[in-house]
């Protein structure tokens, strides 16, 4: 069974590549839920629902383990989902702690008391859902004392991606990264919080200058996985690798074309 990775749309993408190129044995299948993205600025109840059926379709396709490569989705939905209890053989994880671990500086499953580290003053970038669920802060708080997080909720951004606009995405980072600034004038790390964004990762970094630390999610994400592959070797299996959408295939397969820089094509989901 190939390993399943969810998005809302095309953001997910940037996981799907670190973790192909980190894991080039593992098939993958992608699921973008387009026809309701974005989801950073819906309800946490819709939210869910829209996951809990994301989730459902790949698990009923045959893969065993999925990634939900959303934060918005990691952070409203994924405690629901485990909580409610998966079908036996079946598992969901997250992207939010694989990159508070990093931030953190600790190991997969250590669960020792919260303790101070090194970063002080963190920035979040994340779409408006994932910023009212607090969960950063909650997660963080498990693991670390005395940081101080400052979060802003990049409204619109996921839209001007998903159209391709990339001309407006990139003024709107700038002016979230301003922002930003004006309330955390010197943050030492900056966290992309959505997976859409670090295919604006140049901008981010130019915006906030070379003295703040952009910590990168698909590439930590593709390190936890092949940690988390490495001790559940059943999860993985040969499957077909494919690309699915909610939405229109060929428009999809156009973006994301044009955001890795390879030929991708979608199917309907
Ligand atoms: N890529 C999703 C995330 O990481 C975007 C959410 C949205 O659709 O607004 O949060």
């Amino acid at each position: 069974m190939a390993v399943g990775v969810f998005d809302s749309g095309l953001g997910g993408l940037t996981v799907l590549a670190a973790a192909q190129a980190r894991l080039p044995e593992v098939d993958f299948v992608y699921y973008g839920d387009t026809a309701h993205a974005p989801y950073g600025v819906r309800e946490p109840a819709d939210i869910e629902q829209l996951t809990r059926a994301g989730v459902s379709a790949l698990w009923d396709s045959g893969c065993d383990l999925v990634v939900l490569a959303c934060n918005t989705a990691s952070a409203v939905a994924l405690r629901k989902i485990q909580e409610a209890g998966v079908p036996q053989g079946k598992r969901v994880l997250g992207v939010f702690v694989p990159m508070i671990e990093a931030l953190t500086e600790r190991n997969w499953g250590d669960n020792s008391p919260p303790r101070e580290v090194d970063v002080k003053h963190v920035a979040l970038f994340a779409t408006p859902a994932t910023v009212s669920s607090r969960a950063f802060q909650r997660e963080l708080a498990f693991r670390a004392i005395g940081v101080d997080v400052e979060a802003q909720a990049c409204g619109g951004l996921v839209d001007a991606m998903e159209e391709g606009d990339m001309i407006l995405a990139e003024a709107l980072v700038r002016s979230h990264v301003d922002a930003l600034k004006r309330k955390m004038p010197n943050p030492q790390a900056a966290i992309l919080g959505c997976t859409h964004y670090p295919l604006l990762e140049d901008v981010f970094r130019d915006a906030l200058g070379p003295e703040v630390k952009v910590l990168s999610q698909p590439q930590i994400v593709a390190a936890s996985l092949a940690d988390y592959l490495e001790r559940h070797p059943d999860l993985v299996g040969a499957g077909a690798p494919s690309y699915l959408t909610t939405g229109d295939p060929r428009r999809v397969s156009d973006r994301a074309t044009q955001f890795l820089r390879r030929h991708i094509a979608f199917e309907a989901a």
